[in-house]
């Protein structure tokens, strides 16, 4: 039993310590110290022994046992140790390596120059209004001084909802807006940025499009107000050196009437494709505000006047970058917006 003892020491050393993983391990636990395990076999042999051999065995078995038990813990100290050591080898996070930048967004090219614009009038003291899309038949035309059966109504069709509500084909439906709640008071000068909707749809015109109106009322504003504040628009939207032009047109709800033209700044004036080879660019229609729009609105014609204008936010964006097809513009292509 003594030689069975030491043979079964040496061998538990050897499988222990031979172990790689822990349940190699908890595998040689049950072999040697289990129930059905070689030291279970051994004490067995107790039984036999005499009355004077038995205590001594037992001490022998014990010490065997705590000896085995020691080795194992011991081997699971090392193994969950060594464990841990390659997790944090292989999980080892490289710090110097440079990171993925996040894609960061940015703000839509039409909100980039529609923001420009309006930066450039809040300078010149424009306060900036909002007024609704969904829009009455009251504002949109007849403030403006296009009756119901005007002519001039078929040149900007649009989305009724019903006979007196539709999308609205201009801002200028703001200018009205705007006077009604200024009840008469001097100055009006606001500018409003917003989208707009009429029946168009091509390369260069979308039934979806964006316009900012400017209102300037006051005593004594002149025609040469007007074209000092587009001028001043002009060069800084376009260049210092930038020229405007005024043309007669037609507006009915501003007399006289004006289609503004800056000098081109592809071509600095000689002409070229851009400019259609006249030198010039339309950029805006604009005019002195009819009397008539503004006694509808509550203001005396014979004591203030004032100018108006409307340009279209796409069209001053393609002309300063350049994009040939407005539809762009709308397609959400990021190979598209990310140019800008
Ligand atoms: N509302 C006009 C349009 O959309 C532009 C305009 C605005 C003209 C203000 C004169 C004065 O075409």
């Amino acid at each position: 039993m003594w030689e069975k003892l030491q043979e079964l020491k040496l061998k538990a050393e050897g499988a222990i310590n031979a172990c790689t993983d822990i349940d190699a391990l908890n595998e040689q636990r049950v072999a040697l110290l289990g129930k059905k395990g070689e030291m279970t076999a051994i004490s067995r042999g107790m039984g036999a022994l005499s009355a004077e051999e038995r205590p001594k065995m037992g001490q022998a078995v014990n010490e065997v046992k705590q000896f085995i038990e020691e080795l194992l813990a011991k081997k699971k100290d090392e193994l969950a140790a060594a464990h841990l050591q390659q997790k944090l080898e292989e999980e080892r996070v490289d710090v110097t390596l440079p990171g993925r930048p996040a894609a960061a967004g940015r703000r839509h090219i039409l909100s980039v120059v529609q923001k420009d614009m309006e930066d450039i009038f809040i300078g010149m003291g424009y306060t900036v209004v909002d007024g609704p899309q969904v829009e009455l038949d009251k504002y949109n035309f007849e403030l403006l001084n296009l009756p119901k059966e005007h002519p001039a109504r078929d040149m900007q069709d649009s989305f009724y909802f019903s006979e007196s509500m539709l999308l609205r084909t201009h801002t200028s439906p703001v200018q009205a807006r705007t006077m009604e709640a200024a009840e008469g008071k001097l100055p009006v000068k606001v500018i409003s940025p917003g989208v707009v909707y009429r029946r168009d749809d091509d390369a260069t015109h979308s039934p979806m499009f964006h316009q900012v109106e400017g209102l300037l009322i006051d005593e004594h504003v002149t025609l040469a107000d007007l074209k000092g504040t587009l001028l001043a628009f002009a060069q800084q939207m376009f260049g210092a050196d930038r020229q405007i032009r005024l043309r007669p047109s037609y507006f009915p709800f501003t007399e006289p009437s004006v289609e503004v033209d800056i000098s081109c700044f592809n071509c600095g004036g000689c002409g070229c494709r851009l400019c259609k080879g006249t030198g010039w660019i339309e950029i805006l229609g604009s005019g002195m505000v009819h009397p008539h729009v503004l006694e509808m609105s509550g203001y005396d014609p014979e004591k203030c006047t004032g100018f108006a204008f409307g340009m279209g936010v796409e069209r001053i964006a393609m002309l300063k970058y350049g994009i040939t097809d407005m539809r762009l513009l709308f397609d959400n292509d990021v190979r598209f917006l990310q140019q800008f």
